[in-house]
């Protein structure tokens, strides 16, 4: 997860995404994000809840945990800081795919062009999906159409404002266990699948 602007989902995708790859691959999730926010979420995990390899480290430990972790796991989800500084630079170096969150609004847009930049000097393939999408509104449209006209790799997936993600995060759970019915969970299990397929 990387994206320079703040509070576009980044962390709240790669709990949820962890989540979902859990059922059927080994999964860890790395918070290299100074906040911690990551690594709270964690440590009000339930312990009855299907266990993730969790780790948090910064600056010279990073290369080496993500070569550890990537050994002995089918996933490693890497939740970066909101600006591209030299740790969110190396994970993005060593990801498969880095996925960029961003709400349908300008200041997240040129953003994430940013981001997609520097995915692109690294030579990574980038993936843009967009997150709070409200309801209704030309908004969406207008960010969509304009995207796509930039040739931008943006997902067909899209996720919605929802609160049910708040309400998940508090507890340390995904949509996917506190509602696995909402249309949150089956917006989340339509972006897993389009990124398995781009990776697979
Ligand atoms: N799809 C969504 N629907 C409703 N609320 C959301 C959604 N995605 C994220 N949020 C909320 O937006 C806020 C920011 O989300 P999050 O912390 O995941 O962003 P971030 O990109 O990791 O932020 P930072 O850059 O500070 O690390 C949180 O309060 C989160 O609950
Ligand atoms: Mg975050």
């Amino acid at each position: 997860m990387a994206q320079q602007k703040g509070g576009t989902g980044k962390t709240t995708l790669a709990a949820n995404l962890g989540v979902a790859l859990v059922a059927s691959r080994k999964v860890a999730l790395l918070d290299i994000d100074p906040q911690h926010t990551l690594t709270r979420w964690h440590e009000l995990r339930p312990k009855t809840a299907p266990k993730l390899t969790f780790s948090n480290v910064s600056g010279w430990r990073v290369s080496g945990e993500l070569d550890r972790l990537k050994a002995n796991h089918d996933f490693v989800v890497i939740d970066s800081p909101p600006q591209v500084d030299t740790d969110a630079r190396l994970a993005i170096r060593s990801a498969d795919l880095v996925l960029i969150p961003m709400q349908p609004s300008p200041p997240d847009v040129w953003a994430a062009e940013g981001t997609l930049k520097l995915v692109a000097a690294e030579k990574r393939k980038a993936a843009m999906v967009l997150n709070r999408v409200p309801p209704s509104g030309k908004l969406r449209e207008t960010v969509t159409t304009l995207l796509q006209r930039g040739g931008k790799p943006l997902l067909t997936a899209t996720i919605g404002n929802r609160t049910g993600f708040a309400i998940a995060f508090a507890s340390g759970l995904a949509v996917s266990e506190t509602a696995p019915r909402s249309i949150a969970a089956n917006e989340l299990g339509a972006l897993l699948s389009e990124l398995l397929e781009m990776l697979e």
